[in-house]
């Protein structure tokens, strides 16, 4: 492999990683809902892409920060009580920069609420 091919690679790579975060958790569209998938992201699907999956992805912790402040109202049910405290752990994580503590929230919410919210509130608009 040459220097020049090795660089290539590793660019790709880098892309390749980068997208995958954006669409590896869930399978196209596989309930046969009207909105999933890539052509036709669902409204939080596609708000978490775009402003948190995107930042995160570019590494611009301060864009994540105030997206999951926002995040912290977007609780879909009220019972539901560590859906704002997951997010703003998050958000003051992200706005000192510490980046584990800030994948931790996402990982968080996500194993606690994700696969609920795309069961009961998937095609519900943001508020
Ligand atoms: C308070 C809860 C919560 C937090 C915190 C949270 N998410 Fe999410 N996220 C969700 C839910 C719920 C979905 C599913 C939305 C859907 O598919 O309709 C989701 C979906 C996503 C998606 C879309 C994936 C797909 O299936 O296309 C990405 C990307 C994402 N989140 C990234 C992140 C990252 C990165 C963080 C942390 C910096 C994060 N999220 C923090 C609740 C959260």
């Amino acid at each position: 492999m040459t220097k020049r091919s090795k660089g290539l690679s590793l660019v790709a790579a880098l892309l390749f990683g980068a997208a995958a975060l954006g669409s590896a958790p869930h399978a196209a569209s596989a309930d046969g809902g009207t909105c999933g998938g890539k052509e036709n992201p669902c409204p939080l699907q596609k708000w978490m892409k775009v402003n948190i999956g995107t930042p995160m992805a570019a590494g611009d912790l301060a864009a994540v920060s105030v997206a999951l402040e926002k995040a912290a109202s977007m609780s879909p049910d009220p019972a539901w009580g560590e859906w704002a405290a997951s997010s703003k752990a998050g958000a003051a994580a992200a706005k000192k920069g510490d980046l584990a503590a800030t994948k931790a929230s996402c990982k968080s919410c996500h194993e606690k609420y994700k696969d609920a919210y795309k069961e009961k509130f998937r095609a519900r608009l943001l508020p």
